[in-house]
């Protein structure tokens, strides 16, 4: 597409102009080393992989404690886990509403549904793509349960509303909070605002250990249950094994716990760094006509597991694709989107397919929801003109600042005139 700007703007790398950033990209992160292997040589010695009790567990649980004050701590095999038994905790079942945010993993989705509750779509706010509060309380109703907020991107939801909104409604807010460690929201550890709190640490997040999870509470209604509701409902404190609900296993061993108690002492500094770098781009994007840099709140720190900045394609001459394939000419990474649809649009919620093409819920009348009509208009404007880039703890200022360059020069080039 052409460049409609009469002040005709600098060449593009894509039409043969010099790229921005024309040094080496920055290396990936050294994820694991020497303390992992160290911690690892250890656990190998021990007689038991087992968790309960496992002294890698228990050094895992010590060291997210350090960063997360909550009473009762249960680590899990991955955070879709960690959901499923913050949910279930939660003594949410059949028909039971949970609103949440149509951006997300799946992983945020899987467990409410099979504790056949139903997730409620609420709308997100457009620059933050987290909960919009105001369309929080429009959801809810006689049915709804709990509000499960998803912090996304590292990105703090506000933590301030939901809680009140939690709070006037008698909900429970249960904190997905798999891509934020790191977060703060006013000074606070995300996690530590709501009932129970759930990360994961899957290979892809901050920190990770190849698949695990953990979920969190200091409420003494819900915290006692975690253990039970990830160990198929044995008492491992009692001993008792005498299931008296249904619970999965959903245990972490001693070998993911061993590489994540390490993990979790690096948390603080590569979240940290990449509060500073996405900041910083923040700062450089603010003053680009048509572009929307990834809102933030000041008083929260953000840990940016990536950026999303969004372009209001009425300003350019050129559509999404166009304008990510110029900056990737410039020399920095992009991808035109995040998720291709709002989750609601999966197939998996359009034909209903839960159990088996079946959804007990609704075929017992528990409810009428129809994942055909639902539409967050903030929500799919988001999908529609988002650009994900990533932020890296290897990053440096220059690096960022240079990728602010890429996105002003292309933004000058197809602006309208
Ligand atoms: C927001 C969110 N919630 C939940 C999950 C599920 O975590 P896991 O992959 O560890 O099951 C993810 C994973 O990507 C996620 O990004």
């Amino acid at each position: 597409m052409k460049n409609t700007n009469s002040r005709a703007a600098e060449a593009l790398a894509i039409d043969g102009g010099t790229p921005v950033l024309a040094g080496p990209p920055p290396p990936a992160p050294v994820r694991w080393d020497g303390p992992e292997i160290e911690q690892l040589a250890k656990m190998i010695a021990q007689p038991s992989l087992f968790y309960w009790k496992g002294p890698q567990t228990a050094l895992l649980v010590a060291n997210f404690q350090k960063h997360y004050p909550l009473k009762y701590v249960m680590p899990c095999s991955s955070g879709t886990a960690a959901i499923h038994i913050a949910v279930a905790a939660a003594g949410i079942g059949p028909g039971d509403e949970v609103i949440t945010s149509g951006i997300t993993d799946m992983g945020t989705l899987i467990g409410i549904l099979y504790q056949q509750a139903v997730p409620v779509f609420a709308d997100l706010e457009p620059h933050r793509y987290n909960l919009d509060p105001v369309d929080v309380r429009r959801k809810i109703t006689p049915r709804t349960r709990a509000i499960l907020a998803v912090h996304l991107a590292g990105n703090p939801c506000d933590l301030e509303q939901l809680k009140k909104i939690a709070d006037e409604h008698g909900l429970i807010l249960i904190e997905d909070c798999a891509q934020s460690w790191g977060a703060m929201q006013r000074g606070r550890p995300i996690g530590t605002v709501g009932h129970i709190a759930c990360y994961s640490l899957n290979d892809y997040k901050h920190i990770g250990c190849g698949d695990g999870g953990i979920v969190a509470s200091s409420d003494e209604r819900f915290g006692p249950l975690l253990q039970k509701f990830g160990d198929k409902a044995y008492d491992r404190v009692s001993g008792a094994r005498m299931p008296d609900f249904l619970a999965p296993n959903y245990r972490i061993s001693e070998p993911q716990s061993a590489v994540a108690a390490v993990q979790m002492t690096r948390m603080w500094e590569i979240t940290g760094r990449r509060a500073v770098l996405g900041r910083r781009l923040t700062e450089r994007l603010r003053d680009i006509p048509g572009v929307h840099p990834h809102h933030a709140d000041e008083a929260d720190r953000c840990s940016y597991w990536f950026y999303l900045f969004r372009l209001d394609l009425e300003k350019f001459a050129c559509d999404r694709n166009t304008f990510v394939e110029a900056v990737k000419a410039e020399g920095m990474h992009a991808v035109a989107g995040y998720i291709a649809t709002p989750v609601y649009k999966y197939p998996v919620f359009q034909n209903h397919n839960f159990f088996a093409g079946r959804w007990p819920v609704r075929d017992l009348g528990l409810t009428s929801m129809d994942y055909t009509q639902v539409s967050c208009p903030v929500t799919e404007q988001i999908i529609a003109t988002c650009v994900k880039t990533p932020i890296s703890e290897t990053m440096d200022e220059a690096w960022i600042d240079g990728v602010a360059g890429a996105i002003r020069k292309v933004a000058a080039f197809y602006a309208k005139g």
